[in-house]
């Protein structure tokens, strides 16, 4: 992808948003610069692209929040056809006219499709041609707007309660956004038994929608700085705080780095495994290095992950007591203590 979407982005910059979700992040973790402007749902992405680019937008793909039109709209497409549908739409919103929308991406992405639907909707030619193993469609938007119906994007932008989540609110975009995920219900099966003092700091590290900080929340008074990098998952969990009147705050950091230290009592935790780009290196590695750098010292932390991942191991760089406190489906829950 980075091949032809550094092309694309050299050409008209000062006219053009880059849309730029995880697929965008491999041409930002190197040395390259762009003179437009760039709207992420990830707190990492945008923190690469500090003074890199002219502006930078941190939002849940609201491409309203540029306050302003463009001649060009650059989407590396999104394979959740959700998010795609969502920017599609959008973009016809903040599109000057006769502005364009390019989309790219490998065949896998999904771009073929995108590009057949782009073309009904803004009632233009469908355009799509190969560049290298990648797919290039560039779709001018009419000066009448566009002229068909709005692709179908599940409500892409409204929070809403659901029944599986026990009237927690979620969205799609996120994480595992209408289940509970198998490893965070073994975790919080295991909360009833490790609770912090009244009163507590707790830290839920990669908070998506607050299942877990909600699940603690029902067992005492205790205040959250719950964190994630994804936009809408801030908003999920801020959603939820808000509604259960759980008290604390919902920040964005790239895997707890914002986080005071020395700050918290507990920190929960189901770290994502999914490791993306090797320059993010190694995910798990960050999330403990950053949690027992929060607890206060006589502080403790609770993991759940996978089974497969050998964070027994990797805890021990970071802290003296590493126990396995439950196994179940495939998952290992630890608890945390004491540097190591
Ligand atoms: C396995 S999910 C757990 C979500 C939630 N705690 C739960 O139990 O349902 C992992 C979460 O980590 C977040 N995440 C991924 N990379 C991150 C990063 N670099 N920094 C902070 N959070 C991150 C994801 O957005 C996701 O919400």
């Amino acid at each position: 992808m980075t091949a032809l979407l550094q092309q694309l982005l050299q050409e008209d910059p000062a006219e053009t948003l880059w849309i730029a979700d995880e697929n965008s992040k491999a041409l930002l973790a190197g040395d390259f610069r762009f003179a437009g402007d760039l709207l992420t749902n990830r707190w990492d992405i945008a923190q690469l692209a500090r003074h890199r680019t002219r502006e930078i937008f941190f939002s849940d793909f609201d491409l309203a929040a540029a306050k302003k039109t463009y001649r060009r709209v650059l989407f590396p497409v999104s394979k959740e056809k959700a998010v795609a549908h969502h920017v599609i739409n959008r973009a016809a919103d903040i599109l000057a006219p006769q502005g364009q929308l390019l989309l790219c991406g490998q065949k896998s992405s999904g771009i073929k499709t995108y590009a057949g639907k782009v073309a009904q909707y803004f009632g233009c030619a469908k355009a799509l041609r190969k560049s290298g193993q990648e797919y290039l469609s560039i779709n001018a938007l009419p000066d009448t707007g566009a002229g068909g119906t709005r692709l179908d994007d599940s409500d892409y932008a409204q929070l809403r309660p659901l029944e599986t989540l026990d009237g927690l609110y979620s969205k799609p975009g996120l994480f595992g956004w209408n289940k509970v995920d198998t490893g965070s219900a073994l975790l919080a099966h295991q909360f009833g038994d490790h609770l912090p003092e009244s009163g507590a700091r707790v830290v839920d590290l990669g908070c998506g929608y607050g299942y877990l900080g909600s699940q603690l929340a029902a067992l005492g008074d205790f205040h959250f700085i719950a964190t994630d990098n994804n936009a809408a998952a801030l908003a999920a969990c801020a959603r939820n705080f808000a509604e259960r009147e759980i008290r604390g705050e919902v920040t964005p950091s790239d895997a707890g780095d914002r986080l005071e230290s020395n700050s918290a009592d507990l920190a929960i935790c189901n770290p994502p495994f999914h490791q993306g780009f090797q320059v993010e290196g190694d995910l798990t590695d960050r999330f403990l290095e950053n949690v027992a750098r929060v607890l206060k010292s006589g502080g403790r932390a609770l993991f759940v992950v996978n089974e497969f991942i050998p964070l027994g191991r990797k805890a021990r760089a970071y802290f003296a007591t590493v126990d396995l406190i439950a196994r179940d489906r495939g998952f290992c829950v630890y608890r945390l203590a004491g540097p190591s």
